[in-house]
């Protein structure tokens, strides 16, 4: 990855908000750099700290490379931290660690604008971004490990969106291939009318099946299958609708799931480049880099030892030939800044090997793009073995999907709640905790590893998941409808001024909400997600750690409302704004009452 797509560049925040370890991290740059103008670019890292809310360790490692005292070097950096609204106090302590203490009344001041404007993303320089996320090849079955890209790819468009990218979300469906051949030969024979009638194919796994068979075991049909192919490539127009009716049946497959899940994605399949490959292969050749191999065409990129196929020995085209004219689409035509591709890790190899030979192509270059190759571990059953049905077929996510609601209607229900949700209410609580548990599930793990698949666990209303954390937030939301608070009077109260944060634990709880500017910065770092999930459980919990101790609405015994604490509703309604954001990125929808 390179370049710096996607970092935050401005010191002036307007209406963002401040992404406070960020900002902090630059003060005490400029302060380093101010005190030792001969320290070069010199790495300031902020940490939390148990003294005071931040701490600055910049000073043990510069009293290296400068051979002064580490005390000393603190005591100067210190002296010359600019005056800035974050921070109210500095302070020496140990051998050389600057405690920062930041001002409160900057943090009642965010509170108040994040009350008043929302949340809002931290400074960011917009750039163009292509997500390509999904994926799933046409004609065979979407797996949950499409599932898993559907959803972490999902996510970062989410999160790039907010932070004011422009983002292009690329559906890369295996629509093209050698596959297609024996598809389009055996939809001549079973449905032969099929230009005029599109094919009734209920399920085309089965087709696949089916033609696959005689592919292997029918000489005869297989040198059809090949030419079908060739023609295919020719754009004859029997075969291209051939192949169009079988892309379109596929297709509505995918978007079934991608409704349910609520996913925006553009197809735009390995087909779309079936020219640009051409041209290409053509530059490459004139240019040297093809070497002939068995009949292949290989290009080796530099430091890599496996090669590409460019061309096959019957003169086709291959998975990596259309990564390569698709890499050189989104750089010179779709002039993306950034590219995140997101796919199981088992093809690493696959993109370490076409970036390579893009660079030696020189239609690519690192400094200039930044592409990261996001990748996720397999899916696993919870007996620990690839994710299977109990017969040993791939299940179809459409299947899982069902499986889900159900589950989570049946928990509902354990939980009484039909009993207290009208029947609308109980479907939309129903479907987003489904949903909302599946995403997330994936989500709160670190996303290279391998992860397993568990409804019982995802749908445990304890600890660290998706059902719980809506609750959470329907709880929060359900105090301030219990204290009859309205949107207008919270406006009215946040705009009389800045909020007070009094008590110890509301001081905690408003530090906490605003740290999630710098967690949202330190994913467009290294595009991990699970971080966001932390923080979310994170707010949940400090929030109850304030609930308990904080009187928001206080009663006389016959359960009248006395009394209502203002600041600590806004401070509710500044949480509930904060866990929304994260759901919202996170692609889980929440609901009010569940
Ligand atoms: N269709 C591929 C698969 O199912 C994923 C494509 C990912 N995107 C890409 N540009 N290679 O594994």
């Amino acid at each position: 990855a390179g370049g710096d797509a996607g970092s935050s560049n401005t010191d002036d925040f307007g209406s963002h908000m401040c992404n406070i370890m960020g900002q902090l991290e630059k003060i005490f740059t400029k302060a380093v750099l101010s005190a030792y103008p001969e320290a070069v670019s010199p790495m300031i890292q902020i940490q939390l700290s148990k003294h005071a809310d931040y701490q600055c360790n910049a000073a043990m490692s510069l009293a290296k490379s400068l051979k002064k005292n580490p005390r000393e070097v603190g005591q100067q950096v210190l002296k010359n931290v600019a005056p800035n609204p974050l921070i109210s106090n500095l302070e020496l302590s140990g051998p050389g660690f600057i405690n920062i203490v930041l001002s409160k009344d900057f943090i009642r001041q965010q509170v108040t604008n994040l009350i008043l404007t929302g949340v809002t993303p931290p400074p960011a320089t917009p750039v163009q971004v292509v997500v390509d996320f999904s994926s799933p090849n046409i004609a065979k079955e979407m797996h949950v490990g499409h599932l898993r890209s559907t959803i972490i790819g999902d996510s970062i468009a989410r999160l790039l969106e907010f932070l004011g990218h422009k983002v292009l979300r690329l559906n890369h469906l295996g629509d093209w291939g050698t596959q297609f051949g024996m598809l389009i030969a055996h939809l001549q024979d079973t449905f032969p009318n099929f230009a005029t009638e599109p094919p009734p194919i209920a399920d085309l796994q089965k087709f696949y099946k089916e033609s696959k068979k005689r592919f292997d075991e029918d000489e005869e049909f297989k040198k059809r299958a090949y030419e079908a192919v060739v023609k295919l490539q020719a754009y004859e127009p029997l075969h291209k609708k051939g192949w169009e009716e079988i892309c379109e049946i596929s297709r509505k497959e995918f978007m079934k799931v991608y409704e349910r899940l609520q996913i925006r994605i553009i197809d735009r399949g390995e087909s779309f480049y079936q020219e640009r490959m051409v041209k290409l292969v053509k530059e490459l050749n004139d240019a040297g880099l093809l070497e002939e191999d068995d009949g292949r065409k290989v290009m080796f990129g530099e430091g890599t030892d496996v090669p590409l196929t460019v061309v096959k020995s019957d003169g086709g085209f291959t998975y990596d030939t259309s990564d390569m004219a698709c890499l050189k689409h989104r750089i010179d035509e779709e002039k993306a800044d950034w590219i995140v591709y997101v796919t199981d890790a088992g093809q690493s190899q696959h993109f370490k090997s076409f970036l390579a030979c893009a660079k030696k192509a020189g239609f690519y270059n690192d400094v200039k793009t930044r592409v990261d190759h996001v990748t996720f571990g397999v899916v696993l059953g919870e007996d620990k073995k690839k994710f299977k049905t109990r017969s040993g077929d791939t299940v179809r996510l459409i299947d899982l999907l069902n499986e889900g609601l159900q589950r989570s209607e049946e928990k509902l229900k354990e939980k009484d709640r039909h009993t207290v949700l009208s029947p609308e209410e109980f479907e939309k609580a129903r479907d987003a905790v489904a949903y909302g548990c599946i995403k997330y599930a994936d989500l709160c793990h670190d996303r290279s590893r391998d992860y397993i698949f568990s409804f019982d666990r995802m749908l445990d209303f304890r600890g660290n998941t998706a059902a719980y954390l809506l609750y959470a937030l329907t709880r929060i939301r359900s105090i301030i409808r219990t204290a009859g608070v309205k949107p207008e009077e919270i406006e009215a109260e946040a705009k009389k001024g800045a909020i007070a944060l009094e008590h110890e634990k509301e001081w905690k709880l408003a530090r906490t909400i605003l740290k999630l500017p710098d967690v949202l910065v330190q994913i467009t770092q290294d595009l991990y997600l699970h971080p966001l999930c932390e923080f979310l459980y994170e707010v949940s919990t400090v929030f109850t750690e304030f609930y308990d101790n904080c009187y928001c609405v206080e009663k006389d015994q016959s359960g009248n409302i006395v009394k209502i604490n203002m600041n600590r509703i806004l401070l509710c309604e500044a949480t509930a704004q904060i866990m929304e954001k994260c759901f919202s990125i996170l692609g889980i929808t929440t609901v009010g009452k569940m």
